[in-house]
């Protein structure tokens, strides 16, 4: 610049937030395409392969414009977290990148299988490897048609890429929405900092709640619980990437959590409760709010119910079918709120993202 450049007339370089703003953009929106084509490929291909008796209608454009602007709504407050400084950036870009490039074929392969078992109604198949005592009976299904349900390592390493596959890659968006309620539910108790304070992550799965709150609370003590075996090793595997405390991993029941009354100051669970038939969503909240400490929060993420985008009822009705999920219809109307109160949580809040749902509450004092 000369000292008679006018400053109105230089170039106008863009500010480096709007450019991180675009980018994130960019890559949700790529992130999404791929989803669907990969969705609309597999479809044609496999229903041309063998077709399926009755087979799903496609989304209406009205409908598919409704979810189009619910998934922007949600990655518009994703990104305001981001700027409200709930976490960094990184985070909103993180994605399961690596298992992408290392299982997408596998999961194109595997995808023949879970097409033939759906069209042939086979629900509770597992390899003759898998030992399946010991589990509740609810448990032994094949979810969404998954080889193997939640008991191998195979449907472990596939589930990360399957369920952004399924979601258009807005899965971790729509799981960091327990963020800021849980870093809400944290300052509740301003004196306990460090390893001190205690996060439950309930049905934990392959540790991608669990990473995310790690990015917020890096010293605090996280456990995850889950059934699965191999989805625990999965999480110990993601989680061992990152530096940090690795979160403790248990398998057990979530409704039998194996820890004391009153042990954590907040609990989460995300995309639990709609593969949980009525008495164990019951029986998890209670679970839940007997090792939250009094003044402690519960933050639960999963499925949105009918009542919450009531033009979406087509849809959510045909997914239980689609995608084999044997408890999802009872749970589209079922109270959580009121199972939450029964427990003995108060302040219960609500609120929905895209195609998600969330109940926050806190343990009395
Ligand atoms: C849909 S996945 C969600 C996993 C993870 N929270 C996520 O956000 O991807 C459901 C998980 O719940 C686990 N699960 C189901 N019933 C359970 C129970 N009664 N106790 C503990 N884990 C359970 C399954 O093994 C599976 O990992």
């Amino acid at each position: 610049m000369t000292a008679s450049t006018p400053t109105n007339l230089l170039p106008q370089l863009p500010n480096p937030n709007d450019l991180l703003k675009l980018a994130y953009q960019t890559v949700q929106q790529g992130k999404s395409a791929f989803g669907l084509a990969h969705k609309q490929l597999n479809t044609r291909l496999l229903s041309a392969l063998k077709p399926v008796e009755r087979p799903s209608q496609p989304i209406p454009p009205d409908l598919m414009t409704r979810l189009q602007a619910l998934r922007d709504e949600l990655l518009a407050t994703d990104w305001q977290d981001v700027e409200r400084g709930v976490y960094g950036p990184e985070v909103a870009f993180d994605s399961p990148w690596e298992d992408f490039v290392k299982f997408y074929p596998l999961v194109c392969l595997d995808g023949w299988q879970l097409w033939d078992r759906a069209v042939e109604k086979r629900y509770q198949e597992f390899s003759d490897t898998i030992d399946t005592t010991g589990y509740p009976d609810y448990y032994l299904q094949n979810f969404h048609h998954q080889t193997d349900g939640y008991l191998s390592d195979w449907s472990a390493n596939l589930y990360d890429v399957q369920v952004e596959l399924l979601f258009n890659g807005s899965a971790d968006a729509m799981r960091r929405r327990v963020l800021a309620p849980i870093a809400q539910g944290v300052r509740e108790f301003p004196e306990v900092t460090g390893q001190a304070l205690r996060v439950l992550d309930a049905a934990c799965g392959t540790g991608r709640t669990l990473r995310f709150i790690r990015s917020i609370l890096p010293k605090a003590s996280l456990v995850g619980v889950d059934l699965s075996p191999a989805y625990l090793r999965k999480a110990n595997q993601n989680l061992s990437q990152q530096p940090g405390t690795l979160p403790q991993l248990i398998q057990a029941n979530a409704e039998q959590l194996p820890f004391v009354d009153d042990h954590f100051h907040v609990t989460t669970s995300t995309f639990l409760f709609h593969e949980l038939p009525a008495a164990a969503r019951s029986a998890v909240i209670r679970e839940l709010f007997r090792v939250t400490q009094p003044g402690g929060t519960v933050v639960i993420c999963d499925s949105i119910q009918t009542a919450d985008v009531p033009e979406l009822e087509p849809m959510l009705l045909g997914f239980p079918a689609m995608f084999h999920e044997p408890y999802y219809r009872h749970y589209l109307t079922d109270d959580l709120v009121t199972y939450l109160e029964q427990a003995g949580f108060e302040a219960v809040e609500t609120s929905t993202h895209f195609l998600s749902k969330y109940w926050v509450a806190r343990k009395p004092h």
